[in-house]
């Protein structure tokens, strides 16, 4: 809790056609690490980008890449994705049984990144339990993953309360990070209820001005 607070642009909402540009103001605006929302079309509807686009990106920023792996099959994509420059990894616990999430996280640690598990909004908290041991970090959404530009869902303050007093028995050290609808006008509560890490995409990527936007989220984020 006493790490300093980060920024994640997730940068799905930013202009594939000057991506690199966007990028550079929003690290200028203080951005600390870029979230990549990747989508299978089949754990979520809608289909992204994969570890081709974070490797090509590498050469643009020395940024802390931080992959949301939404897809059915995520152990094929964790060595690729840190090999391209990923210095975290977010696995949804929604997949169950149906992949070796333990495993895959102690592989993510062993890899040098930072293992992250991710709840969707109707998860309940308590299912994190089990994986705190092997977690450095905690991913809540605060929308139903699939798209960016929703808006935040009633209970997301609750529920980042709840997540956090949760990690704090087990470790206060394990980062909680917020996913969804982030905006400048919810930032500070978010934080105040215990987010280390904002993740924000349109509210961003679509500001007229990337960089004093980024400033503005940063200004509002204080514990
Ligand atoms: C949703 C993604 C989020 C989202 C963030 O599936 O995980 O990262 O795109 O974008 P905004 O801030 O636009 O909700
Ligand atoms: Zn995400």
């Amino acid at each position: 809790m006493n790490e300093p607070v980060i920024l994640a642009p997730s940068i799905l909402a930013a202009d594939p056609g000057r991506l690199a540009d966007q990028m550079k103001q929003a690290a200028r605006g203080g951005a600390a690490m870029w979230h990549l929302d990747v989508m299978d079309g089949h754990f979520v509807p809608n289909l992204s980008f994969g570890p081709h686009i974070c490797a090509g990106l590498r050469r643009y920023t020395e940024l802390p890449f931080d992959a949301h792996l939404m897809v059915d099959n995520p152990s094929r994509l964790i060595e690729p994705f840190i090999t391209a420059g990923a210095s975290s990894v977010v696995l949804h616990v929604e997949l169950g049984d149906s992949v070796p999430i333990p495993q895959m996280l102690r592989e993510i640690k062993a890899a040098g990144a930072l293992p992250t598990v991710s709840l969707c909004p109707q998860t309940p908290p308590e299912a994190v339990g089990p994986y705190l041991p092997l977690v450095g970090r905690v991913l809540l959404m605060s929308v139903e993953p699939g798209y960016g530009g929703q808006p935040l869902l009633p209970g997301s303050l609750e529920r980042v309360r709840a997540l956090r007093a949760i990690i704090d028995r087990f470790d206060p050290g394990i980062q909680l990070q917020l996913d969804g609808g982030v905006t400048p006008e919810n930032a500070g509560d978010m934080i105040r209820a215990g987010a280390d890490v904002l993740i924000a995409g349109s509210a961003v990527f679509d500001a007229p001005d990337i960089e004093a936007r980024c400033r503005e989220f940063i200004s509002l984020m204080k514990r």
